[in-house]
């Protein structure tokens, strides 16, 4: 079983879709790992209600980024974590973490990148006044919400949508697509074309 790392800041319901995913066999992965900066992120609550093992490493007891990032790696590695798996994680990862797991990080992001990339991208979405928003799930790279797109899902905006209605509609198309976007990473051919994710078998 390929073992994953999620790592939040929040709530933890993309975690917890990808929880069941494993847990229904639609995923053939098991969350070896739930990791914060947060301690009282209420995601690490519900992790822990799974039977999860949760824990908190406050980047705020760390002298530096590299020394955050560091220390994160090292308890995901100790867990046997092969797959990292941000859900709503606050932080920005460098090239330090990336490393100890190349090309095995993924991110979700709620609107269709390359639009309207970090904070409130549902509120962004509604402010530019587009018809159509959504979420991506892209591996990461060192940027902000770059890095090959492997699965999006799209929504309509409605007239009378605010930045949380709008967000809410996106959130149940997350927890379809996360799922989906692991599936096919695990189990699919791939290789990294330039910006590409190319799908070979
Ligand atoms: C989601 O909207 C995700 O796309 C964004 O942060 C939010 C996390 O929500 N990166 P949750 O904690 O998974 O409920």
């Amino acid at each position: 079983m390929i073992r994953l790392g999620v790592l939040l800041s929040g709530r933890g319901s993309n975690m917890l879709a990808l929880a069941e995913a494993c847990r229904s066999g639609a995923l053939p992965a098991e969350i070896a790992c739930v990791a914060s900066n947060l301690a009282s992120a209420p995601g690490l609550g519900r992790a822990r209600d799974l039977g999860l093992e949760a824990v908190a490493i406050d980047h705020r007891e760390h002298p530096d980024r590299e020394s955050f990032e560091r220390a994160l790696a090292a308890r995901l590695q100790a867990a046997g974590v092969e797959w990292v798996c941000l859900a709503g994680f606050m932080r920005l990862l460098s090239a330090v973490f990336l490393a100890e797991f190349p090309e095995r990080v993924v991110n979700i992001h709620p609107s269709l990148l390359p639009a309207f990339p970090g904070l409130e991208a549902q509120a962004q979405a509604l402010a530019h006044g587009v018809r159509i928003s959504g979420c991506t799930v892209h591996l990461v790279d060192s940027g902000l919400d770059s890095g090959p797109i492997v699965v999006q899902r799209s929504v309509p905006v409605l007239e009378g949508d605010t930045a949380a209605s709008l967000a809410a509609r996106i959130l149940l198309e997350e927890h379809l697509a996360y799922p989906e976007a692991m599936r096919l990473l695990l189990t699919r051919s791939w290789r990294v074309e330039g910006r590409r994710l190319r799908i070979s078998g």
